[in-house]
């Protein structure tokens, strides 16, 4: 039987258009449960109006996403041990730099409708699925990752760029432009991020790479895709033979 922790849950609660308050929940939890476990026992036993969103409970749907004693952290997957304060204070609040809808619930339409715009494929043929059977019928269509993100937007919270500006694309749709282009070298992905609210907004401060829960490293992304825009300005400035270059 492990040795129960008593513990504070602090969660940030808000509805739309209204200000945001703190409620406390003491609970006695198992230290190696993870925190999406004692929000869940908290709608489950205390508060049936919390809202928070949550679905595959392994790291894999992005849903989870919230900040957690003041870092953005996949809940599913973030025991209680690793980030419970000493006082036994565990603050949870919503991801920021999202609208919030209700308590735990950001509105992440915005965000897939930008990551939409990169070209990023989220569907490929079964054809290109490795399967170990034919699939019947042989015209069906499945989901498929690419450059291992999950959408969660950890990386859009965490990133100090985006904080200060609604309009900046964020490290997440930068990074899946990155992955297009270099995959395709299509041009209108590359003029898509070429500006001000997209690559050059980034501020460097790698806080996106951070707190990524998958192995997508938004911040060198970034980097990367900067390099092959400066290499394609410079490419089509030497190539046209009446452009003036400055010394
Ligand atoms: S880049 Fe990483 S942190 Fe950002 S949305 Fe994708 S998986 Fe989440
Ligand atoms: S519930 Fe799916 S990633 Fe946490």
């Amino acid at each position: 039987m492990p040795t129960l922790w008593k513990i504070t849950l602090e969660i940030l609660r808000q509805r739309q258009n209204q200000p945001p308050h703190v409620e406390l929940f003491e609970l006695e939890v198992d230290p190696d449960e993870n925190v999406l476990d004692c929000i869940e026992r908290v709608w489950a036993f205390h508060d049936r109006s919390l809202t928070f969103r949550h679905a595959c409970h392994h790291s894999t749907c992005g849903a989870c996403g919230m900040r957690v004693n003041g870092v953005e952290k996949l809940t599913c997957i973030t025991p209680v041990r690793e980030v419970t304060h000493p006082n036994g204070v565990l603050r949870v609040e919503p991801l920021r730099n999202f609208p919030v809808l209700s308590d735990l619930v950001v509105d992440v339409s915005g965000f897939f409708q930008r990551m939409e715009q990169t070209q990023l494929s989220s569907i490929a043929p079964l054809s290109q699925a490795k399967l170990p059977f034919e699939p019947n019928p042989p015209t069906i269509w499945q989901g498929q990752r690419l450059i291992d993100c999950i959408e969660c937007g950890l990386c859009v919270s965490a990133c100090p760029a985006a904080n200060t500006s609604t309009s900046y694309f964020g490290p997440a749709v930068l990074a899946a432009a990155q992955h297009v282009y270099r995959q395709t070298n299509n041009p209108t992905v590359m003029q898509l991020v070429n500006c001000a609210d997209g690559l050059w907004r980034c501020h460097s401060a790698y806080e996106c790479s951070a707190v990524c829960p998958s192995n997508v490293d938004p911040a060198w992304r970034i980097m990367d895709m900067r390099r092959a825009t400066v290499a394609h300005s410079l490419r089509n400035i030497f190539k046209r033979p009446n452009q003036k270059v400055a010394p």
